[in-house]
Order: C-alpha cells, then sequence, then structure tokens
C-alpha cells in the first residue's frame, strides 16, 4: 500500500505549479495528497482553481501582521491544523526567517525557473535573454536560509530559440515545470531523496539517460542551405 504524504501548498498569485501539483496528486500511485493551499494574497488566482478541486484554502494576508515572525507562526498555524508534513512553495513571493526554514528543514520545497544557480530571484527569463544563454530550465530545491541556494533535487532543461522573449521563453519554461515539480515532490514523498548534511541525497539514484543531450541550437551543417552558408561567408573574416 501507498503511504500517502499531506502535503501543503503555499502561494502568491497564478497557481499553475499548484495546478499541476493538485493533478499529479489525484492519480491513484501518486506518494502525496494536496490537503491545503494557503495564500498571503486574498487575490491569488490560485486559491480559485484549488476550490475548484476541492483543496481546503487559507488566505493569510502577511499585512494583517505586525511582522514576519508573526506572520509565520499564522502559516505554522495553518499547516498544522491540515497536519501538513511537506510544504510546497509554488509561486510564493515572501522570504522566510531562519527559524521558519528551520522548522520545516528538509521538509520544505520550491520551484525556480532557472538552470541554478544561475539566475538567482526575479526576472530569470529576462536574465537567461540578456546572458545569452542557449539552454535555460527550472529547478526543484529544498528550501534553506539564503535564497534559491538549497540543495537541488531535480532540473529540466529547454532550448532558448531564436526570437524568443520574455514571454515565449517563460511559457515553455513553465511546461518543464508543471512536469518536473509532481516528480520531485514524489521523490521527496517516497523517501527517494532527503536533506543530509546539507546535500540532497538519493536513494537509490534516479535512473537517468545517460546519452541523453539537449543541444540548442540544433543545426546540421551537413543540411545547411547555400544561403547559410553565404550567410556565413559573409561573416567569417
Ligand atoms: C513559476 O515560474 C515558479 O517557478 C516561480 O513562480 C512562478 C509561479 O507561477 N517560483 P505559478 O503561480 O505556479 O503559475
Amino acid at each position: 500500500m501507498t503511504t500517502t504524504k499531506r502535503v501543503g501548498i503555499l502561494i502568491s498569485g497564478r497557481g499553475s505549479n499548484m495546478a499541476a501539483l493538485i493533478a499529479a496528486a489525484s492519480e491513484p500511485d501518486f506518494p502525496a495528497g494536496i490537503v491545503c493551499v494557503v495564500s498571503n494574497r486574498a487575490d491569488a488566482n490560485g486559491l480559485k482553481l484549488a476550490e475548484q478541486h476541492g483543496i481546503p484554502t487559507r488566505v493569510v494576508p502577511h499585512r494583517d501582521f505586525a511582522g514576519r515572525e508573526a506572520h509565520e507562526k499564522a502559516i505554522d498555524a495553518a499547516l498544522a491544523e491540515f497536519g501538513v508534513e511537506i510544504v510546497c512553495l509554488a509561486g510564493y513571493l515572501r522570504l522566510f526567517t531562519e527559524s521558519f526554514v528551520e522548522r520545516w528543514k528538509g521538509r520544505m520545497i520550491n520551484i525556480h525557473p532557472a538552470l541554478l544557480p544561475s539566475f538567482k530571484g526575479l526576472d530569470t527569463h529576462a536574465q537567461a535573454l540578456a546572458a545569452g544563454v542557449a539552454i535555460h530550465g527550472c529547478t526543484v530545491h529544498f528550501v534553506t536560509a539564503e535564497t534559491d541556494s538549497g540543495p537541488i533535487i531535480a532540473q529540466a532543461a529547454v532550448p532558448v530559440l531564436h526570437g524568443d522573449d520574455e514571454e515565449a521563453l517563460a511559457a515553455r519554461v513553465l511546461k518543464a515545470e508543471h512536469r518536473l515539480y509532481p516528480m520531485a515532490l514524489a521523490l521527496l514523498a517516497r523517501g527517494k531523496v532527503a536533506l543530509r548534511n546539507g546535500k540532497a541525497a538519493f536513494r537509490p539514484m534516479p535512473e537517468a539517460d545517460p546519452g541523453a543531450v539537449l543541444v540548442s541550437p540544433a543545426f546540421d551543417p551537413r543540411h545547411a542551405e547555400a544561403e547559410d552558408i553565404e550567410h556565413l561567408a559573409r561573416f567569417t573574416p
């Protein structure tokens, strides 16, 4: 019999990753169940989505509290009300105190829209475009005191395509996020990954295709059109 971990999701907005976790957890063999969704914003769109799926929601507005600690105490109370064992941050836009992070150490994970340790913080797709990388992606990691720096559980990569703007790139990464987050949560819920001595420890190491290579841009020189060759010739010193 599969034992099911009780998961609480913290959101601040759209909630598409939350929806991906809810969908995955509704599958019979998924090792986690979403027991509540907590938002610091009453207008978070994700709240409506959660309610449509019959998941209980709580709004804990940070503005109602004198400080970060008082706000976190109220969040902890909401999580305790539902017996939450694992916290998934899904677009939750508040920083935590060290004591909150310590309380949930090894039991709180986040999804970040970049291949960490590149492009921490906000506007990750703009950062990737500005840097001119050819491959971008997303990361699920344990939450530690330093933002976007916790041990990595899993990553997914996507190509950056010619002509991409922030919106196009964000949409491609978001699709990858929706695949990656449920997979990473399942690893944690099944006890296949744990936070040990500041590292993500796997038991056993999950399968990965050792031959898988994402090449970007994909260009086969044997198929170069005459005009491509002319174009290249013009730029060859
Ligand atoms: C996602 O891109 C996630 O990686 C980041 O915030 C965004 C939240 O989007 N942490 P959504 O609310 O899950 O749609």
